[in-house]
């Protein structure tokens, strides 16, 4: 499990800045002003963070950004970390400014002088959510890194009104937390993350005071998960369904549902995957990710909100006992299908989830999560989800939810024209639609177990959950996108007021 770094509030106090060891941070407004604390710097430093505000170098940073001066005399640090950013920056440009720190951070200890500056919170998330690396599988640590090599290193916010800040950032470890165990699921390997050691990490989160489910084969196999069953039936790992309960709400009060695909690897099974790039599906389990990590986050920060988290575990294999193309199962809902390509098993998963979910919960709304489609990265590329909905209100909030965590989402159509496409010859549907639309064909798959009353979002996240380039606030790989988003449209809308 990879740590958060440590946070930490303090009274401004100029005579401790020039002991401070590891790493200081220090903040220039665009103007050139410098502050209490910087004036404090800028002296020990015999006149060097004068003269880096007068530079080009510093002329050519944009807000939020930051370069590092190196070995700076006067201070015991190893680096100063000279950050532009406004005395009130709005919340993107703090976050940003945070990202710089966070980025640079590598496992030290960081003194950041922020004196009065506002957002102090959106400064320590941004730091907090890009400190993550994922060394799990490093035998050699990096050099670069804090003096054990491992450490999650901490950081020390120098501020004026200590107190407030902690206050407003009294959620922003409980964030953190939430999106380093969606990072580390995703990035998780998969002969290492099984659909039993998946089980087994979110049984852990009854000790913060979930409720943790397991459904084994033969449960699932009672309730008629059959489409799911048919999914996993090739591989040694056991199919599962975890059911995480957080009932924070008032007693009675039904629960948000979130449902999510966690097909711990998917090698397209009997309709099997090209070798090129296959080692990428490790991470099609990311909708059961990340709803690990909003479960985790909501029970650290103790949500007043009842939320239900529902992940589909399986391995999509070839095997003698593999689904084979043409098989028909019949559905948890009791809908036949036809499986014409047993590399479109996502939405086999998740049929029989989001059927029990409703079944069982009766709940207010539901997000479904999963890396569904290939189709919708030549839609969208990395840079959106998509989203689908049947409820505008719902899907609204999430869209404003998303834009306010700075989380990419692209509202993609659903309609019933669409339907035709997954017409079957021999049953009630099949499982693709073929190469037109390939990412609404899946959602209209989904959509014929939705409930007409049930307010449903479909977060179609393959070109989100796992990057090759650094993400806005993670480096390399998984991103944990969605995390936040959903965290703040359950605070929004379904918490009943502090
Ligand atoms: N897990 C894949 C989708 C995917 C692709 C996720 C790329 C992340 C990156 C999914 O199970 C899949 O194989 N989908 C097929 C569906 C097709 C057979 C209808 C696809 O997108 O090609
Ligand atoms: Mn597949
Ligand atoms: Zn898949």
């Amino acid at each position: 499990m990879t740590e958060t770094p440590s946070l930490a509030f303090t009274e401004i106090d100029l005579d401790s800045i020039a002991s401070a060891e590891g790493r200081v941070a220090v903040f220039i407004s665009p103007s050139g002003k410098l502050d209490q604390t910087a004036r404090r710097v800028n002296r020990l430093t015999r006149g060097a963070l004068e003269r880096f505000a007068e530079s080009k170098a510093f002329a050519k940073l944009r807000e939020g950004e930051a370069r590092d001066l190196a070995w700076p005399t006067g201070l015991a640090a190893e680096a100063l970390q000279v950050v532009k950013l406004d005395r009130r920056p709005d919340g993107e440009e703090a976050r940003k400014a945070g990202i710089a720190i966070g980025r640079a951070a590598r496992g030290k200890s960081v003194l950041v002088l922020a004196g009065n500056i506002r957002g102090i919170e959106d400064l320590a998330l941004g730091a907090l959510l890009r400190a993550y690396d994922f060394t799990d599988h490093r035998s050699k640590k990096d050099d670069d890194a804090g003096d054990d090599g491992a450490s999650p290193g901490s950081l020390t916010f120098m501020c004026s009104k200590p107190e407030e800040a902690e206050a407003a950032a009294a959620d922003v470890p409980a964030l953190a937390q939430g999106v380093f165990f969606t990072r580390d699921l995703v990035n998780a390997p998969s002969n290492v993350l099984t659909t039993t050691a998946f089980a087994d990490t979110l049984k852990a989160l009854s000790k913060l005071g979930a409720k943790v489910t397991v459904l084994e084969e033969d449960k699932l196999e009672k309730l008629g998960m059959r489409a799911l069953l048919g999914v996993g039936q090739g591989s040694e790992s056991p199919s599962k369904v975890v059911v995480i309960e957080w009932n924070g709400g008032g007693k009675g009060e039904r629960p948000f549902a979130l449902v999510g695909k966690g097909v711990v690897f998917d090698t397209g099974g009997i309709s099997l995957k090209p070798a090129g790039g296959m080692e990428d599906m490790t991470m099609d389990m990311g909708g059961a990710g990340v709803v690990a990590g909003v479960m985790k986050a909501l029970a650290l920060r103790k949500a007043k909100a009842n939320v239900v988290g529902l992940v589909g575990l399986v391995e999509n294999m070839p095997d003698g006992r593999a689904q084979r193309p043409g098989d028909v199962v019949t559905s948890m809902k009791g809908d036949t299908i036809e499986v014409i390509n047993t590399d479109a098993e996502g939405r086999l998963v998740l049929c029989d989830v989001i059927w029990y979910a409703q079944e069982t919960y009766d709940p207010v709304g539901m997000v479904d999560l999963a890396t569904l489609t290939g189709a919708i990265i030549i839609g969208l590329g990395h840079e959106n989800a998509g989203v689908f909905s049947n409820d505008d209100n719902l899907c609204e909030a999430f869209l404003a939810a998303a834009r306010a965590e700075g989380e990419g989402a692209w509202r993609m159509p659903l309609g019933d024209g669409y339907d035709k496409q997954l017409k079957s010859r021999i049953a009630d549907m099949k499982n693709v639609g073929g190469r037109p639309a390939g990412s609404i064909t899946a959602a209209q798959f989904l959509k014929r177990f939705v409930k007409d009353e049930t307010p449903w979002i479909h977060l179609d996240i393959a070109g989100v959950a796992s990057l090759k380039t650094e993400g806005p606030h993670a480096p390399k790989g998984a991103t944990g996108w969605g995390v936040l988003a959903l965290n703040r449209l359950i605070a929004d809308r379904f918490e009943t007021g502090s």
